[in-house]
């Protein structure tokens, strides 16, 4: 039994489904255009893929878990690739080493987008013909895969970005977008009652299995920043020389921030006696109005204890953004880049809670009261990752529109820092 949570009715018409497939599987495709073969092959860290691997990767889910077990004439494309491109799924069997992944000169590019070509096709095909029986549990696999796909939209970003940045030329992905220019604002602050609340996905619509089931969690009152710290103020914790002064650190930030050397968030560069920020779209000035991205959590931390205040748990973050509308600078605006808060009214509200940068919680991300991961190779998905790891919420400018929900639980290790990651501020009332 497969449980993966989709909205009711989902896949029922098959020729919507088919292409909202397709669009997703072309949406992976369009953010290599800009890509040389060369771009699509280097690994700049062991936490990074290439291009080429996102792509291979997210088909050969498609053709693992729908195409080999439901379409008996399924001609699998190259049997070498289930061991290529196979992530962590111990079930599925053994597989490349991820540091190695910048190693695979071959497959070349053009045979990666050919298999693509090649399972997209018997996709299609399987989703016109495959039985009505077969079709509920192939559904909801298939949205598990769209979803998935999505993800590695979001990392093909992320990793590129990676592998320019550490080329001494800084290649731009993409050409200089349009700056939000915006007055910076004072930080409000709007105020949540605490008391017996509710969290978790509440059983319409995809969620991953991670955000199930909703339970109940016991708040205090407690306040939020109404935007995300910035840049200017990030500035302010850099100069009072946050970096140096191990009373704002965690233990094990304090010992990363040493053995690391950092001085800044990653991307940043210094120019002169001030910062440039290295984005998708080449180096560029710091703007203070921008929010602060590419934090690992102990710099949120560190910042928020700086600020006198702390990060909010995720339960303060869902229930405070349940009714918040999903919308902001999310990839299909093209910035690629957090922009500052373009919203000209002065209402105190929560705002850029979604889409911008990804929101350090303070919550471990470990699974939820009677959590039950699903039986089988799927069930490696989230679960067996619910170790050492920390909750962020609300998606970046990099997270494909459409893709999150007030529930969705991203997480990375506290040290990562290549996520498009920042923070809100929070603080107890009374
Ligand atoms: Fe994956």
């Amino acid at each position: 039994m497969l449980e993966i949570a989709v909205q009711e009715g989902f896949g029922a018409d098959r020729h919507a489904t088919i292409e909202r497939f397709e669009t997703v599987r072309r949406e992976t495709e369009s953010l290599t255009a800009n890509l040389t073969a060369e771009d699509q092959s280097i690994q700049s860290m062991p936490d990074a893929s290439p291009t080429k691997w996102h792509l291979g990767h997210t088909t050969w889910f498609f053709e693992t878990f729908l195409l080999a077990r439901l379409d008996a004439d399924y001609r699998v494309f190259d049997p070498a690739f289930g061991y290529l491109f196979n992530s962590y799924y111990e079930a599925v069997g053994p597989r490349h080493p991820r540091p190695d992944r910048g190693l695979l000169s071959r497959p070349a590019v053009d045979i990666v987008m050919a298999y693509r070509d090649h399972v997209s096709a018997a996709m299609v095909r399987l989703i016109e013909r495959v039985a009505e029986p077969e079709w509920n549990g192939a559904a909801a696999l298939l949205e598990l895969g769209i979803q998935h796909e999505q993800q590695h939209q979001e990392l093909i970003l992320m990793d590129i970005k990676h592998v320019f940045s550490v080329n001494p030329l800084l290649p731009a992905y993409q050409a200089p977008q349009l700056q939000v220019q915006a007055p910076l604002r004072p930080l409000a602050w709007i105020d949540f009652d605490g008391g017996l609340k509710e969290i978790g996905h509440r059983g319409t619509g995809f969620a991953f299995d991670n955000e199930s089931p909703r339970h109940k969690v016991w708040l205090e009152p407690f306040r939020l920043a109404a935007r995300p710290a910035t840049c200017g103020e990030y500035l302010g914790f850099i100069e009072e020389g946050g970096y140096q002064r191990p009373e704002f650190w965690l233990s094990d930030g304090w010992t990363t921030v040493r053995e690391q050397g950092w001085e800044a968030p990653l991307y940043w560069l210094r120019e002169g006696e001030g910062w440039s920020v290295f984005t998708l779209s080449g180096r560029r000035r710091l703007n203070p109005a921008e929010p602060v991205c590419h934090l690992s959590f102990y710099e949120a931390d560190a910042f928020a204890s700086w600020s006198g205040k702390r990060l909010p748990t995720e339960a303060e973050w869902e229930t405070a953004a349940e009714d918040v509308p999903i919308s902001g600078n999310f990839a299909e605006h093209g910035h690629f880049h957090p922009c500052a808060d373009p919203s000209s009214d002065a209402m105190p509200r929560l705002r850029q809670m979604y889409g911008d940068v990804w929101e350090w919680t303070a919550s471990p991300y470990i699974p939820y009261p009677r959590f039950r991961p699903a039986s089988g190779a799927i069930g490696e998905y989230n679960g067996k990752f619910m170790c050492n790891q920390i909750v962020l919420r609300g998606g970046a400018a990099v997270t494909a529109t459409g893709h999150i929900r007030p529930t969705y639980r991203n997480f990375f290790p506290p040290s990562a820092r290549w996520a498009f990651s920042g923070l809100r501020l929070a603080e107890d009332i009374g």
